[in-house]
């Protein structure tokens, strides 16, 4: 998996997506616009506005989902917090319904959100826990030198290193496995939705990250007791997977 990688990142999604951003209300949300949808819904005819719900929205996730692809090479530029709290609003943050921007089975969220910080604007580096569903940077837990993060990698992956902020996603298994417990004899039918819940989570990160014009890569090859034990996650959390966000670098910014 990591070996075999393209490594290159999007920007054609920051072209279309990130510049023409609608602006942000004090509450977050997912929304993107772009010239070329307001555009587009100036000149729709009136019967596609009535069969299309929301048509420009539409239209804008498409091209995002279109776009997106991994990044794995960043700048020494540090990113925005505004910026990082938006990904990790549309991660898992509240939804307008009052429950989560991703699903999870029986409602549970066992899914519990950290950032690692190597360059935040007014942020010292270390790791912080995200404090969800108000999706924002909450307490500073612990310094972790960029390089002890990498080298949990299984594949000696050095966005870890050079990413602006890691995104950790933990699961409590035992809580999700206890739930759902009479479901599957094997007792383990929680692990299954746990990684369907994270998937959904990570997707809607990666999604919102090029929407701010960044690059990210969602990373799983890790040795898990490793980083368990460097991130000191208190038990039961376990590591599921990670994602690096970071500023493009110059040369990824043109492709
Ligand atoms: C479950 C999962 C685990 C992944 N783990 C890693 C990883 O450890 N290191 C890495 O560089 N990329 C990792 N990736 C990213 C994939 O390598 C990448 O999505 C794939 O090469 C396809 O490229 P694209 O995302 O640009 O479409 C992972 C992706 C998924 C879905």
């Amino acid at each position: 998996m990591p070996s075999t990688i393209a490594r290159s990142s999007s920007s054609k999604v920051a072209r279309t997506a990130s510049t023409p951003r609608m602006p942000m209300s004090s509450t977050p949300h997912c929304s993107i616009s772009s010239a070329r949808t307001q555009r587009a819904r100036r000149s729709a005819p009136s019967s596609q506005a009535v069969t299309a719900q929301h048509p420009d929205r539409r239209v804008a996730l498409a091209e995002l989902i279109e776009h997106r692809q991994s990044g794995r090479e960043y700048s020494a530029a540090p990113i925005g917090r505004a910026a990082l709290e938006r990904i990790v609003h549309c991660a898992q943050g509240r939804s307008r319904s009052g429950k989560r921007n991703a699903p999870s089975a029986h409602g549970l969220y066992p899914l519990r959100l950290f950032a690692i910080v190597h360059r935040l604007q007014g942020s010292a580096q270390g790791l912080y826990a995200l404090d969800m569903p108000d999706a924002l940077l909450g307490a500073w837990r612990k310094a972790i030198a960029p390089e002890a993060l990498r080298a949990t990698s299984l594949a000696d992956d050095a966005w870890l290193e050079h990413a602006a902020v890691v995104l950790v996603v933990a699961a409590d298994y035992e809580a999700a496995n206890a739930h759902f417990f009479d479901q599957q004899p094997d007792g383990r039918r929680g692990e299954r939705y746990v990684h369907i819940e994270a998937g959904a989570v990570l997707q809607n990160m990666h999604l919102a990250t090029l929407a701010e014009g960044l690059g990210g890569v969602i990373v799983a090859g890790f040795d898990a007791r490793r980083l368990a034990d460097l991130l000191a996650l208190p038990a039961p959390l376990q590591p599921v997977a990670l994602f690096c966000v970071g500023a493009r670098a110059e040369a990824s910014a043109g492709r």
